[in-house]
């Protein structure tokens, strides 16, 4: 059975897409049962829509710029839909620690770069860059209280730099590992199958997979 997954969204959407198309396979364990937006201009409102996935925004503006309250709108909404996971793709907030105690072990980010090189910002792309890196990539992690960029890390995928590449011509690159690895993450908390040591996570295979009743 499929189980309601909350994504939460301020961008163009390419992930959300990634997921709602790996969502669309029968055998994929998740659904999107509700997409979430700070922004009321977001390409990935559009995307929702033409995924026929609900959609609510939630604009600084309508909670007069109190983002507290905007994360315990978005948290009750959440909720209400009953959702077991959060997964922000593309979300440019730090969320409060009052939202991220309410998903224990169950809100998972997609982040440019292999973690923990270049996080913490909005400009992993270009930090690579200027940096000189030979490699960057995307990293799936665990978001928890007191750590931007910093939770357990689920999956990642590695991206060469190329000589000529510019902010465009690698952001394409490490975009495709993102729609790669985040379903892949998603299904993998989904089924069950991210036991966690510590700060790091084990992926059991799905024949030793016990049957997870929350
Ligand atoms: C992604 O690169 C994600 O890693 C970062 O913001 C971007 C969102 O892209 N946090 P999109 O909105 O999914 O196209």
């Amino acid at each position: 059975m499929k189980r309601p997954i909350g994504v939460l969204v301020s961008g163009a959407g390419s992930n959300l897409q990634a997921l709602c198309d790996a969502a669309r396979n029968p055998d994929f364990p998740a659904v999107v049962a509700l997409v979430v937006c700070n922004r009321a201009d977001a390409g990935a409102i559009d995307v929702a829509r033409r995924n026929a996935v609900p959609v609510e925004v939630f604009p600084l503006a309508d909670f007069a710029g109190n983002t507290l309250a905007r994360d315990h709108a978005m948290r009750d909404a959440l909720r209400a839909k009953a959702v077991d996971l959060v997964v922000c793709a593309g979300y440019n907030r730090v969320l409060s620690d009052d939202f991220l105690m309410a998903f224990p072990d169950a809100i998972l980010n997609v982040h440019p770069s292999l973690l923990p090189a270049f996080g913490g910002g909005m400009h992993a792309i270009e930090d690579a860059l200027a940096a000189g890196a030979r490699v960057t990539g995307a990293t799936v992690h665990y978001l928890e209280p007191g750590e931007t960029d910093g939770g357990a890390i689920v999956v990642q995928g590695a991206v060469d730099i190329l000589t000529d590449d510019t902010v465009d011509s690698l952001r394409t690159r490490v975009h495709d590992v993102e729609w790669r690895i985040l379903p892949e993450a998603v299904g993998l908390w989904c089924q069950g199958r991210l036991r966690r040591h510590g700060r790091r996570i084990e992926i059991v295979s799905s024949d030793k997979n016990e049957v997870r009743t929350s």
